[in-house]
């Protein structure tokens, strides 16, 4: 952390954040001897590591303080105050690591879904505010794999008014940062900040080497 963030081109920018926590905690939850308690747990602190550095442009204001020997010019978040949009199902279980950081913030919801055959995303649930004029919106999905549904997740943001969007997710395959370059990859109000980059996706849209499913590893199969 702390470093300057890695940039895709000189558009949408992808930062993977490189700290020995972020690869500790990334590697334990790749492992598939990991069970849901621990990766649900590691997952949230790991969020709350990349939740620094995606609010590293979160708007303040300044504001006169008095402290017990002075007073000075400090600032604080403006408004209107950021939203969290985490992409159901496997975006909840990075919600507490990212409000930890931004208590303040609005919470939408937004329900996403692969179709597994071609892979493009479809929206079964929406729980948002229809204006989001200037708004500073942060989405949280943990695997950022085709970009089908983070493409259309920003799409949605931006069709109602976002002022810019950044994307935390824990992993991402360079397949879906690259459809992301091409679908919107000249708007520099899109940002994505992950864990790690790896390799490829498989056959199936998996990450490789990736940790499996996400929302499965949080949540257990539900068929
Ligand atoms: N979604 C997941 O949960 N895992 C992957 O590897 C790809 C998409």
């Amino acid at each position: 952390m702390g470093r300057a963030p890695t940039r895709y081109r000189r558009d949408m920018r992808v930062h993977a954040v490189e700290h020995p926590l972020v690869t500790h905690k990334l590697s334990v939850l790749r492992s598939a001897d990991t069970p849901s308690p621990i990766f649900r747990q590691l997952a949230d602190e790991l969020v709350t590591l990349l939740a620094y550095e995606a609010t590293r442009d979160v708007t303040v204001a300044p504001v006169e303080i008095t402290t017990p020997v002075t007073t000075m010019t400090g600032a604080k978040l403006s408004r209107p105050r950021p939203i969290v949009v985490p992409v159901l199902r496997a975006g909840l279980g990075m919600l507490d690591g990212m409000v930890r950081l931004l208590p303040t913030a609005e919470v939408g919801f937004l329900g996403l879904k692969r179709d597994e055959e071609t892979f493009e995303a479809i929206t079964y649930a929406n729980r948002l505010p229809d204006d989001l004029s200037d708004r500073q919106c942060f989405v949280l999905d943990p695997m950022l794999a085709t970009g089908g549904t983070l493409i259309a997740t920003i799409r949605y943001l931006f069709e109602r008014g976002a002022r810019d969007v950044t994307c935390v997710t824990l992993l991402a395959a360079p397949e879906g940062i690259e459809a992301m370059r091409q679908a919107i990859g000249e708007d520099s109000r899109v940002t994505i900040v992950t864990a790690a980059i790896d390799e490829k996706l498989d056959e199936k849209g998996y990450i490789v080497p990736g940790l499996g499913d996400a929302g499965d590893r949080l949540f257990g199969v539900v068929d």
